[in-house]
Parts: structure tokens; sequence; C-alpha cells
């Protein structure tokens, strides 16, 4: 009978778990304790570490649900999408236990950053690349369906899977937005909204960048069918 307990994979570590996983290179990625400039350290890097996975699953998944998308399979793209913005909650709740690091320990940790920022992560680069061309790919298939987003919204039931993309890409703007904000409410708890970042931008920056949409033509759109209904009532409230 097979050892069940026996290792069958290739790699390094006792176990198939920590071969396949490759715990032993994933775990050496923190800056090893007793060298950490302070003791919240490790949490700072866990928590950037993890939201950076998470980043990169999500912008796999979105790129997978724009394949589907401009192939017109909608249930697909929906599915993936949904999956994708899921992962993108938690690097949002993530930024959270940063917020119990308290300014004095911050800066001690902040000595040793260098240049590093945020500006420069390559997840939410990859998330800012894949969104245009999500938006793209839905222009397209509106175009190839002959329709108006107007179109897929008055007629939902009828149009089911793309105004279920519609949405899901609905859902990807709310929850940058999120990461947006409370990473901005972050940053003005530990280091103050009047200064400079490790990048030289300053903090108000940040706000400014909140306002950005990846697909405001989805938003605006609530302005209009509104305006259908009570022309006098619509003020610009896509910011
Ligand atoms: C103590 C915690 C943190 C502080 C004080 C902080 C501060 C800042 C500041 C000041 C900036 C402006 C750029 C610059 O550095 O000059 C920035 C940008 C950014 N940071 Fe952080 N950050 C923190 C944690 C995080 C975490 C955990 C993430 C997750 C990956 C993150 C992601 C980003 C991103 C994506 C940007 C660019 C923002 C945008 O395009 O709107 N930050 N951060």
């Amino acid at each position: 009978m097979a050892d069940f307990r026996k290792p069958i994979l290739e790699g390094k570590g006792g176990t198939d778990y920590e071969r396949y996983l490759r715990t032993d290179d994933l775990l050496s990625l923190q800056t090893p304790t007793d060298q950490l400039s302070h003791p919240d350290e490790l949490t700072f890097q866990v928590i950037h570490q993890s939201s950076e996975l998470l980043m990169k699953g999500a912008s796999w998944e979105l790129e997978r649900a724009r394949t589907a998308l401009s192939e017109g399979d909608y249930a697909n793209c929906a599915r993936l999408f949904r999956r994708g913005n899921m992962m993108l909650e938690h690097p949002l709740s993530l930024l959270k236990v940063l917020e119990t690091i308290t300014p004095y320990d911050y800066h001690v940790i902040r000595a040793g950053l260098g240049h590093g920022s945020g500006l420069d992560s390559p997840g939410f680069l990859s998330l800012l690349h894949i969104a245009p061309r999500i938006g793209d790919a839905f222009q397209e298939r509106l175009k190839a369906e002959g329709l108006t987003v107007d179109d897929v919204y008055r007629r939902h039931q009828h149009y089911f899977g793309l105004h279920d993309v519609a949405e899901r890409m609905l859902d990807f703007d709310e929850l940058i937005q999120g990461f947006r904000f409370h990473h901005l409410k972050l940053a003005q708890r530990i280091i103050g909204g009047g200064v400079l970042g490790t990048m030289g931008t300053p903090v108000e920056v940040l706000q400014q960048r909140m306002q950005h949409l990846a697909f405001r033509e989805l938003w605006e759109l609530r302005n209009r069918i509104t305006e259908k209904f009570s022309p006098k009532e619509t003020v610009d409230d896509t910011r």
C-alpha cells in the first residue's frame, strides 16, 4: 500500500504541501525576525506581500474575464470577474490591519523604505492596465450586438449576460475606489494628509486619484436614466 505520508513531488521541503506551495521560498521573503527595524515591520511586510499576491490573482482572473468577454462568453466573463473582484476585497480590508500601527512606530519602519512606494505596486498597476481593456472589449461587444448600454439596462432581463458583466465592472470600480478611500485614510492616519510620500507625491494627490473611475460611462448612465424619469433632479454625482 502507498505510504501517503511520503512526498511524491519534486521540490524543497519534507512534505508535498511544502513542495507544491513552495512554502520555504514564500516564508523566507520577509525580513528575519531578529533583523526587523521594529517588531511591527513583519506585519507591514506580510500585509503588503499578501495584497500583492491577491492583486496578482485578481488581475489574472480579470484578464481571463476579458478574453471571455471578447469571445461573447458573458457567463464565464461574469463568473471570472466575480472571482477577481472577490480577491480584491481582501487588500481593502487588510489596510485596516495597518491602521493598528501608530505613527512613531511607523516612522522607524519608514526610514528603511527608501523611495519605495505603492505607486510602483505591480499588482495595482496591472489592475489599472487591465480595466480600460475590459472597457474596450465591452464596447466592442455592444457594437457587435448592435446595442447601446442603455438597451442593456432597459432590457436587462433580455440581455442578462451583458448586464451581469456591466454590473461586475461597476463592482470593480467600487472596489478600487474603496481601496483608494481606505488607503487615503490609512495614510492620513499614519503620516498625515499634508505631507509628501516616500516617492515625493503629496498625500492630497491620493484624494484626487480617488475620483478616477475605469467605467465612467456605466455610472453616467444612471444619471441619464434618472433624467428620463425626473429631469429636474439630476446633478453630476459620478465623482
Ligand atoms: C502604513 C501604510 C501605508 C502608508 C503610510 C502609505 C502611504 C502612501 C502614500 C503617501 C502614497 C503616495 C505615493 C508616495 O509614496 O509618494 C501611496 C501610494 C500608494 N500606496 Fe500606499 N501606503 C501604505 C500602505 C499601502 C498598502 C498596504 C498598499 C497595498 C498594496 C498600498 C498601495 C498603494 C498604492 C496602490 C498607491 C498608489 C495609489 C493610487 O494610484 O491611487 N499602500 N501610499
